[in-house]
């Protein structure tokens, strides 16, 4: 693992979705309940960019065909029987204003 600093991380209001790339993965911040979350911007379906989705209680929905996963777990929570892999969850603290992630190293090297 590899810790990266998301700055600014405290100014996301909550419902918040803010993208980003960090060595060429996409990722994703969300607030939600105060607490920082952060997961793979990239459906386990068919990879369509989770971004652009509807942010639910303690997941998000993906826009192109509705299956939501969780941000405790990645694990699909709407559809178990869709052929369908989770997607990754990174932990997060938040520091002195900043998100400190960890990623795994393939993810920063
Ligand atoms: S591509 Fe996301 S649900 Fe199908």
């Amino acid at each position: 693992m590899t810790e990266f600093r998301f700055h600014g991380a405290a100014s996301m209001g909550e419902g918040e979705i803010r993208p980003f790339q960090q060595e060429g993965k996409a990722l994703l911040l969300i607030r939600q309940g105060g607490r920082l979350y952060c997961l793979d911007n990239k459906c386990g379906h068919f990879g369509a960019p989770l971004a652009t989705g509807k942010l639910t209680q303690g997941a998000i929905q993906c826009g192109v065909h509705g299956i939501a996963f969780s941000l405790e777990t990645g694990r699909v929570t709407n559809r178990p029987r869709e052929r369908c892999r989770p997607i990754g969850i990174y932990p997060v603290r938040e520091e002195g204003g900043d998100a400190l992630i960890d990623l795994p190293a393939s993810a920063v090297s």
